[in-house]
Order: structure tokens, then sequence, then C-alpha cells
């Protein structure tokens, strides 16, 4: 009734305009073009099909709130009202209005949806290309490209992707930091696709940074920093990483130059952990081999449902980064001996530390463990983030505002997000830490 009346003009624009660009539904449309603003709600005047997304929206109460939204970004909506074969996973408005009142409130999220970039790399994340129906989503992760389409957060080809899956019965929706959406209800048709109500806004993948901070992959990004590769690996395009966490760094601790003037060794180490060119989900991992940045080879094998890279088992594999993917694995691969049998760094049950034996089987010959290596100087995760080793399990992601606000407070948030050195935080909430680019 009320959302009626709210209903942007946007949409309205937009509905003109794809009229005047397909000529395919002009039998409905034309007819109660004129009584545009009385609410003649029923569709089925003449034709017997779906709602188009306006009605859809319209019709909605539970999506007032996203209608709002879209009606902020005319570019966005003309886009949205004239694509067929589109899915949207549409925020219900309790899970826009859980944005507001997450972390420090509303004014600082209401502060990052007026940057318009941000925002329409927001939405645009929510519409996956294709009709992806309920029934086509198993337990088995689907990776479904996205339109989000800005190079910020999605610096992959064919599109910055989500995955779908279903568990205990529930259809999910999982995005950039593991943040699980789950749909509350299904297979809304429109005459463009379908549309799935989600209880929460998705995440956007953000910077290498960003999210191996999340994921409290510190001595990786210090070994990154010391080694010099920062701007190769953050700023970079379509990579695989294989992310050794903390205590995998910490087994072979004395195995590790502790000092820049390593840095090429360091380097070697890193490059042999990421593929170029390939950005390869958990879903596209089969027996094979991965030739690494660093030129030699790592053997992926797939076995019990368990992924291997070399010895190294993947144990949080689909980490979504603006630049590709991370998988991060319970060992340090050693580019001088690739012979370690999968699993081979698996000494101990399923809760992980492999220190727990003492005697971690690693790829370094007469290692020994002590502090976890090269995070000196690197941010510590503010999140109660990462449990990292139980497998496919999701980070445990709770939003913060905690960062330090922007050095010129008077630009408030939206000014921060809008350099490169914007600090966490607020950003980091949708991903939107991309921009927090600095080391
Ligand atoms: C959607 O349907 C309504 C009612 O039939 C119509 O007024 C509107 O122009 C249509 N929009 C599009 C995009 O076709
Ligand atoms: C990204 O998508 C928007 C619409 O959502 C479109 O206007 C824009 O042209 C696209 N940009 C690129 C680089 O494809
Ligand atoms: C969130 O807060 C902003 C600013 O206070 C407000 O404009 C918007 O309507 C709120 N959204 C919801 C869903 O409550
Ligand atoms: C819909 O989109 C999917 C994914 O891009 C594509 O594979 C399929 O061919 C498209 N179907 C139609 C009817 O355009
Ligand atoms: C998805 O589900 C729809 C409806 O059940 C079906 O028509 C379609 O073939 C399925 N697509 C795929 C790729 O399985
Ligand atoms: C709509 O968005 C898609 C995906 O970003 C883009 O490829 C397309 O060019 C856009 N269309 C228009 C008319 O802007
Ligand atoms: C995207 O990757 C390319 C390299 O393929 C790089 O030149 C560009 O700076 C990256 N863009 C962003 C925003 O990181
Ligand atoms: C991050 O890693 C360090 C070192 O392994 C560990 O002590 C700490 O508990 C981890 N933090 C979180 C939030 O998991
Ligand atoms: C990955 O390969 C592309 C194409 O060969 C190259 O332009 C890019 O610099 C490489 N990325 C890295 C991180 O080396
Ligand atoms: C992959 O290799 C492992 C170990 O060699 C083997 O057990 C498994 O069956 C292979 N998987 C496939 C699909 O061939
Ligand atoms: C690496 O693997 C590729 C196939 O993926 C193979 O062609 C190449 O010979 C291998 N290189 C080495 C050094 O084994
Ligand atoms: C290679 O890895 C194996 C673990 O499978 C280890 O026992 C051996 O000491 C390592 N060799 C070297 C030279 O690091």
């Amino acid at each position: 009734m009320q959302f009626k009346n709210i209903l942007p003009a946007a949409l309205a624009v937009a509905a003109v305009y794809a009229q005047d660009d397909s000529s395919t539904s002009t039998a409905s449309s034309t007819a109660s073009s004129t009584a545009s603003s009385s609410s003649s709600s029923s569709s089925s005047s003449s034709t017997a099909g779906p709602a188009n997304l306006t009605q859809l929206l319209a019709n909605t109460a539970s999506l007032s709130a996203f209608t709002n939204l879209i009606g902020n970004y005319p570019d966005f909506a003309s886009n949205l009202s004239s694509r067929e074969n589109i899915t949207i996973l549409a925020p219900s408005n309790q899970a826009l209005r859980m944005l507001n009142s997450s972390g420090s409130g509303n004014s600082s999220v209401a502060s990052m949806l007026t940057n318009s970039d941000f925002a329409e790399a927001l939405l645009n994340y929510h519409v996956l290309d294709g009709e992806v129906y309920s029934q086509n989503i198993t337990a088995a992760p689907t990776f479904v490209p996205t339109y989000l389409n800005d190079t910020m957060y999605s610096n992959v080809t064919g599109g910055q992707v989500v995955f779908a899956r279903t568990e205990d019965g529930d259809v999910q929706i999982v995005s950039g930091l593991k943040s699980v959406s789950t749909v509350t209800e299904a297979n809304v048709p429109f005459n463009g696709g379908v549309v799935h109500i989600i209880d929460q806004v998705l995440m956007v993948p953000g910077s290498l940074n960003t999210v191996a901070t999340n994921a409290n992959l510190t001595a990786l990004l210090g070994a990154i920093r010391i080694a010099g590769l920062t701007d190769t690996l953050v700023g970079s395009s379509d990579l695989t990483i294989f992310a050794p966490s903390n205590s995998a760094f910490q087994d072979i601790a004395s195995a590790l130059p502790s000092n820049s003037s390593a840095m090429d060794v360091i380097a070697n180490l890193l490059t042999y952990h990421v593929v170029n060119g390939t950005v390869a989900y958990s879903a596209d991992l089969a027996n094979q081999t991965l030739t690494t940045l660093g030129g030699s080879n790592v053997t992926i094998t797939v076995v019990d449902g368990g992924i291997y890279v070399n010895g190294a088992q993947v144990v949080n594999p689909d980490v979504l980064y603006a630049g590709g993917v991370v998988h991060v694995i319970d060992s340090v691969l050693n580019p001088n001996n690739m012979t370690m049998p999968p699993g081979a760094s698996n000494s101990s049950s399923s809760t992980g530390s492999s220190s727990d034996d003492g005697e971690p089987d690693v790829a370094f010959d007469g290692t020994s463990s002590s502090a976890v290596p090269f995070t000196s100087g690197i941010p510590t995760p503010t999140t109660t983030v990462t449990d990292l080793v139980t497998t496919i399990d999701t980070l445990t992601y709770t939003p913060t505002m905690t960062a330090e606000p922007a050095s010129d407070s008077s630009e408030g948030i939206a000014g921060a997000l809008a350099r490169p050195t914007g600090a966490m935080g607020a950003a980091a909430l949708f991903g939107g830490a991309a921009f927090w680019a600095g080391m």
C-alpha cells in the first residue's frame, strides 16, 4: 500500500526506458501506462506472464527498503529493468535495517551508501548472471558470476562471484569474508528472471590486505611486505593464492630468514604459493598440476573431499577477494621439496593445530617452531574473525566500526573511503576497505 507510493521514480523512468528498448513486452505495459500511479496491482490484464520487476517490488512489502535504495541509483535501476535472464538477491527490509544498527550505527553506513561508486558496486554484487533457482543449488557450492564490475572489488575475469549452496535444508549465498546470507523466500519470478529474498546483505570482497587481515593471515601479509611483493600481488587480477596460516608459518619459523636481507628467499617462497591467470575456486580444483608465479608446479590432489596442495591441506577454501581467491593451507609449501604426500602436514585430528604433536611433518627439513614470524608491524584483526582450521566453516565475521576515524575526521567515512589509505572498520563492513591499499 504505502510501498507503491514510495516506489522510486527511477524505476518508473527505467520502465519507459526498457519499453523503448524491447518491443516484446508492449502488450500489457502500453495498456496500463496511463494509469501508472493508480494501484491496478493485478497484472492479469491480457498476458498471464510473471510480473515485471517494478510490479514485483511494489507488491513485496519486505523489499521496500531495497526498492528505495535502488531508487537512489537510476543507472542501476535502469540497467536492472532492461535485463533478462538474471537472478536478484534482494536483501529484506530487516537485512538492510541490520546494517544500520550494526557497529557504531546509522551514520557510518548511511555515509558509506552515499559513496555512489561503492553503493553501485554493492547493488551490482546482488545481481547474478543467469537464472539460478533454488532447485539448482546443492550442498556442493556453485560459483556464480555477479554483475559486480568495478575493478576495485572485482578484478577477476568473468566477474566477481558469490557461491550458492544448501546447508541443513537452507539455501545459502556466501559472499566476501565468507559471510553467509540465507534465502528466506526463493524463486519469486519476474519477467526478467528470478528474485530470492535474503536475510543479510552480501559482503563485497575487499582487497587482499583487508581479506588477509580479517582472515588472520598476518604472517603471510608480513612476508609479502618483507619480500617487496605488495605491489605485485595486491594490485593484480586473476590470482589463486594458497595462503599458509599463521601456525603454518610458525611451524617452520626456524627455517625462515627474519629480515629483509633475505627478501629474495622469501619472495621465492611466496611466489610458489600463487597461481597467476587462473581463479580456481574449490569446485575447479581437481587432480592436476598448476604452474605457480615462481615457475615451479604445485600438485593438487582431491581425495575424500579433502583438497591438498603438495602435502598441505586446504583448511579454509574459497575466501574471495577483489583479485581472485585465497585458499588457506595448513603448511608452508617448499619449492625445493615437492615430494610430500598429500595430507602429510595433517598430523593431528580435525581440530587442526598441527603443532599438537610437537613434530609437525613439514616440507622443510630440520625446522622447529617459535613465535609467528613476519608479523611485526602487521595489524592484527580487530574482529573475532577466523576459525581457520575448521575446514569449510565460515569465518564468524563481526562487522566493526572501531577503526580510527579518518585523519581529517570532518570528511567522514565516505571521504575516508574515497582515499587509498582510508582506515578499515566501516569500510571493512562491505569489504569496502579495498580502498585500504596501503601497507
Ligand atoms: C511493468 O508493468 C506495469 C503495469 O503493467 C507497467 O506500468 C510498467 O510500465 C511495466 N514496466 C516495465 C519495465 O515493463
Ligand atoms: C558496470 O555495470 C553498470 C551497470 O550496472 C554499467 O553501467 C557499466 O557500464 C558497467 N561497467 C563496465 C566496465 O562494464
Ligand atoms: C538506514 O539509515 C539511513 C540513514 O539514517 C536511512 O536513510 C535509511 O532509511 C535506513 N534504512 C533502513 C532500512 O532502515
Ligand atoms: C542465461 O545466462 C546464463 C549465464 O550467463 C547463460 O548460460 C544462458 O545461456 C542464458 N540463457 C538465455 C536464455 O539467455
Ligand atoms: C535450474 O532449475 C530450473 C528449474 O527447475 C531448470 O529448468 C534448469 O534446467 C536448471 N538449470 C540447471 C543449470 O540445472
Ligand atoms: C548493465 O550491466 C551489465 C553488467 O554490469 C553490463 O554488462 C551492461 O553493459 C549494462 N547495461 C547497460 C545498458 O548499462
Ligand atoms: C586490476 O588488475 C590489473 C592487472 O591485471 C591492475 O593493473 C589494476 O591496477 C588492478 N585494478 C585494481 C583496482 O586493483
Ligand atoms: C591469529 O593468529 C595468531 C597467531 O597464530 C593467534 O595467536 C591468534 O589467536 C589468531 N587470532 C584469531 C582472531 O584467530
Ligand atoms: C600475471 O600474468 C599477466 C599476463 O601474463 C601479467 O600481466 C601479470 O603481471 C602477472 N601477474 C603477476 C602478479 O605477476
Ligand atoms: C586423485 O588422486 C588421488 C590420489 O592419487 C586418488 O586417490 C583419487 O582417486 C584421484 N581422484 C580422481 C578424481 O581421479
Ligand atoms: C608444470 O605443469 C605443466 C602442466 O600443467 C607441464 O606442462 C610442465 O612441464 C610442468 N613443469 C614442470 C617443471 O614440471
Ligand atoms: C621434504 O619434505 C619431507 C616431508 O614429506 C621431509 O621429511 C623432508 O625432510 C623434506 N626435505 C627437505 C630437503 O626439506
